[in-house]
C-alpha cells in the first residue's frame, strides 16, 4: 500500500511541467503532486525580479524532483557551451535550455556528448525539432501558443513531430510549450506529446469544473440539513 502512489504515477508517462520562475506557484503545484519539472526563460525570470539567478535555480531544483530548464543567454557557440557547463554545476536537475540557432545546435552536440541534458527551445517547425534531436537534445520545445498567435495551428506541429519521431524511433521528448489553456493541454495529450509545460493558471483550471463546485455545494447543503434536523 505504501507504494500505491508510486506505482500509479509510474504508469503515467505524460509529464506536467510548470512554466514559471515564481517560487510560490512552483510550491503550490508541487504540493498538488502533479509536478514533474519546471521550465523557465529569461522573460519569466525577469517577471519575478530574480537578482541572483544561480541561487534562484537552486531553490527551484530543491523544490521539484524533476528536470528544471535553465536558459542560456549567450548566442555564440563558446558562450552557450560555457554557460551550459556552469549551469549544470548548480544541481543535477538542471537541464540547459538552448535556442534553436546554428551556434545553439553546435553547442547542443558538444554539451550532450558530455552527458548534459538539453532542452532545445523556440522550435517552430518539424525540421528544427529533427535537427535538435539529431544534435542530442533530451527535449524539443515547440511553442504552440505562439504559432496560434500568428494564425497557424500549433497542434499540427506537435502531430508532425510525433509522427517523425515515432517513424525513426527518436527518443527525444516532445515538450509542448507556450501552452495557454486546457484545450491545448487536452490536444497535447491526444497527440502524444511527452511533456506539456504550462503556466500555473492552466494547472489551476485543470482541476476546476462548475459542475464539481455546484455538486459539492449541494452535497454539503444536504448534509447540513440532515445533521440539523
Ligand atoms: C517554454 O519553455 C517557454 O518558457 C514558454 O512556454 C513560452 O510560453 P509563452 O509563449 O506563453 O511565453
Amino acid at each position: 500500500m505504501d507504494n500505491l502512489r508510486e506505482n500509479l504515477i509510474h504508469a503515467i508517462s505524460m509529464k506536467f511541467f510548470i512554466d514559471t520562475a515564481d517560487l510560490d506557484e512552483i510550491q503550490e503545484a508541487a504540493d498538488m503532486g502533479v509536478l514533474d519539472g519546471v521550465t523557465t526563460n529569461p522573460s519569466l525570470m525577469a517577471k519575478v525580479g530574480v537578482s541572483d539567478v544561480k541561487s534562484h535555480y537552486l531553490k527551484i531544483c530543491e523544490m521539484v524532483d524533476g528536470d528544471v530548464s535553465a536558459e542560456v543567454i549567450s548566442t555564440d557557440y563558446a558562450g552557450i557551451v560555457a554557460e551550459g557547463r556552469e549551469l549544470v554545476k548548480i544541481h543535477p536537475n538542471i537541464t540547459v535550455k538552448v535556442p534553436m540557432i546554428q551556434d545553439g545546435v553546435k553547442a547542443i552536440k558538444t554539451l550532450a556528448s558530455e552527458g548534459i541534458k538539453i532542452n532545445c527551445t523556440l522550435i517552430f517547425n518539424a525540421a528544427q525539432a529533427l535537427v535538435a534531436a539529431k544534435a542530442g537534445a533530451k527535449y524539443v520545445s515547440p511553442f504552440i501558443g505562439r504559432l496560434d498567435d500568428i494564425g497557424q495551428d500549433g497542434m499540427d506541429l506537435i502531430e508532425q513531430i510525433r509522427v517523425i519521431f515515432d517513424n525513426y524511433k527518436i527518443e527525444t521528448q516532445i515538450l509542448a510549450a507556450s501552452v495557454r489553456h486546457q484545450q491545448h493541454l487536452l490536444s497535447c495529450m491526444l497527440l502524444g506529446a511527452d511533456v506539456a509545460t504550462m503556466p500555473f493558471n492552466v494547472i489551476d483550471k485543470m482541476i476546476k469544473h462548475p459542475l464539481t463546485d455546484s455538486g459539492l455545494e449541494k452535497f454539503l447543503a444536504d448534509h447540513a440539513k440532515m445533521v440539523n434536523r
